[in-house]
């Protein structure tokens, strides 16, 4: 652990190079380069947001909003994201950074305030989509959502419930449609089908239920799928089944999905890349082991610090958060980090880009720490 010195850049004599091992200068933050790891290495892109932005209005008065003062909250600001065919794209941070208005954005349920997203083998640009394309968009997207007591209506059956989005964008003859529900429960693990299908959801376990979820997004077979802490509700002996699920679908039906959870330690398990928010703002992305083994913003290092160990040993070294999270109204000059940062210095106040870190070529953090052509304060190393 090494605290920064307070001094002036002018002060600072010390070789950089001594003081940062492993960096290199990286493009803009616009220009993500393809990821490289494992097979999915030479994937194709399918959805690639750049510059997206979501911004909500604050309620004011009257008054306020006639002399002009309208404010607005900063869900995301400016993030750019790139997730390719089969694969698992994790994104975590603490609570109101902006994770699930993302998921929203890229599946249109929510209209992006500014930026790009495209996707599809002709990455078709879907920011402004209305009407009937924009319907026949959300047959490539689904969503399953964290809830799933809420999420099912208890009034339908399993196949009613799997059924209707094939009803709703009237896809089949009713042969087909009954094969592509017995599919998509097969593909989501409820085995043997003819023992779910005509259930009612309060006939089900939360894993079975969470499942039927996957199954309706499954039913319209969808390309991109976001999953919204679709484990979180579930106890733990189930959740490693439904984790399962998702692995299979996007390694067998190559199938891409943005998974959002707080759990550092399950997104290790079952996400190829990783990307951290912070208050609207991504602040560190890369290939899943080099971001959680090797973490290079301060903020994922104490992030990974906080996360609670069984071991009771590690449990005195675990570090809790100073500071807390709040509701980002208008923009911020420089780091949005900078407040609860024990390395901020000068620069700080500056606007950083994702720059490339580490030994991997597919690891970006946003911190001016890494940034070789900025002069840093010397580090003072504690203990
Ligand atoms: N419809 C809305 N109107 C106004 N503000 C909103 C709206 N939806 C989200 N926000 C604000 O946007 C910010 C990001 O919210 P979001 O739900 O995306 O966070 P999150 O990272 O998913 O949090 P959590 O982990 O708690 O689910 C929060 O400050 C939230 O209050
Ligand atoms: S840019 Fe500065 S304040 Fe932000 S994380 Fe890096 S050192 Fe901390
Ligand atoms: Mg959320």
């Amino acid at each position: 652990m090494w605290r920064v010195r307070p001094c002036t850049h002018t002060e600072n004599t010390r070789s950089r190079s001594s003081l940062f091992r492993n960096r290199r200068r990286l493009r803009p933050r616009r220009t993500l380069r393809t990821s490289r790891y494992g097979v999915r290495k030479m994937a194709k892109t399918l959805v690639k947001a750049e510059g997206l932005s979501k911004h909500f209005p604050v309620e004011t008065g009257l008054l306020e909003r006639f002399r002009g003062n309208q404010q607005y909250v900063h869900a995301v600001d400016g993030i750019d994201i790139e997730i390719k065919k089969g694969e698992i794209f994790g994104l975590a941070g603490e609570s109101g950074c902006g994770k699930t208005t993302t998921g929203h954005c890229l599946m249109r349920l929510s209209d992006p305030t500014a930026g790009e997203i495209y996707f599809g083998d002709q990455q078709r640009n879907i920011a402004q989509l209305e009407g009937t394309d924009l319907k026949k968009y959300r047959r490539d997207v689904q969503m399953v959502f964290q809830d799933p007591y809420e999420s099912i209506n208890d009034r339908f059956t399993v196949r009613k419930w799997v059924r209707e989005p094939l009803t709703i964008h009237d896809i089949g003859t009713r042969e087909e449609k009954e094969n592509r529900v017995w599919e998509a429960l097969d593909q989501c693990g409820l085995k043997p089908v003819e023992n779910f299908i005509d259930k009612y959801p309060h006939e089900l376990s939360g894993g079975q239920r969470q499942r039927v979820s996957l199954a309706r997004a499954m039913v319209l077979r969808p390309k991109f799928i976001v999953a919204d802490e679709p484990t979180s509700m579930l106890d733990v002996s189930v959740r490693a089944g439904v984790l399962r699920v998702f692995k299979e679908l996007a390694e067998e039906h190559d199938v891409s999905i943005l998974y959002i959870s707080h759990d550092l330690s399950l997104l290790r398990y079952i996400c190829d890349r990783i990307g951290i928010m912070y208050q609207g703002e991504m602040m560190e992305v890369g290939e899943a082991n080099a971001v959680l083994q090797n973490p290079k913003h301060p903020y994922t290092q104490t992030l990974l610090k906080a996360v609670p160990r069984v071991d009771s040993r590690n449990e005195r070294n675990r570090v809790r958060i100073s500071g807390e999270v709040n509701e980002r109204i208008g923009g911020i000059q420089g780091c949005a980090f900078k407040d609860r940062c024990q390395y901020r210095f000068d620069r700080c106040d500056d606007e950083s880009e994702l720059l490339e870190v580490g030994k991997t070529d597919d690891h970006e953090v946003s911190c001016h720490l890494h940034d070789e052509e900025v002069e840093k304060p010397i580090p003072v190393y504690e203990g």
